[in-house]
């Protein structure tokens, strides 16, 4: 088992985050499946945000010593990708669309909303620390615009109660 430290999570309430023997390997099968450590790059570092939340120096820094790695290697690839997180994220991440197709529908009003009802406004984590979100381009969900995903859930043909129901399922 590999400990590593979180260095700037003091507002998370959590020191220290362990690297457990499930996830190892999980790694290490996607490890196997390729000749070059590079091309687990991405993978290793979903894993890692997924089990932390965000990429904290302390994740990024445990993606290059499971790689072996230059950390500063790791931090350019995940800064490259707009679904990797570099701060703390609320418990659920909502991507709403407000592209053309959503726009005409109704999705630029469905960000009113959430900041109404819930404190939220893009690129930032409701003060709960329930919701994070992000203004989506297109998520390719026009035929059902206004779309959004929660965490990797689609809903679409949105209404602003629509929305709101089904968030209240995201506890
Ligand atoms: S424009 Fe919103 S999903 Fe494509």
């Amino acid at each position: 088992m590999i400990t590593f430290r979180q260095d700037d999570q003091a507002d998370m309430g959590e020191n220290m985050v362990t690297v457990n023997d499930r996830i190892l390997q999980e790694v290490n099968e996607i490890r196997n499946r390729y000749h070059d450590a590079r091309s687990c790059l991405l993978p290793t570092i979903y894993i890692l945000q997924r089990e932390v939340g965000w990429l904290s120096p302390g994740a990024l820094q445990m993606v290059g010593e499971l790689l072996n790695i230059p950390k500063a290697t790791v931090k350019g690839v995940s800064t490259f990708y707009a679904m990797f997180n570099h701060q703390p994220m609320g418990r659920h991440l909502i991507q709403l669309c407000t592209n053309v197709a959503c726009m005409i529908m109704g999705g630029e009003g469905l960000s009113d909303i959430l900041k109404e009802r819930y404190g939220l406004e893009p690129n930032r984590t409701s003060p709960d620390g329930r919701f994070s979100l992000v203004i989506m381009e297109c998520i390719g969900a026009c035929d059902k615009a206004p779309a959004m995903l929660v965490d990797t859930d689609l809903h679409g043909n949105l209404t602003g109660e629509g929305m709101i129901g089904i968030l209240e399922g995201y506890t």
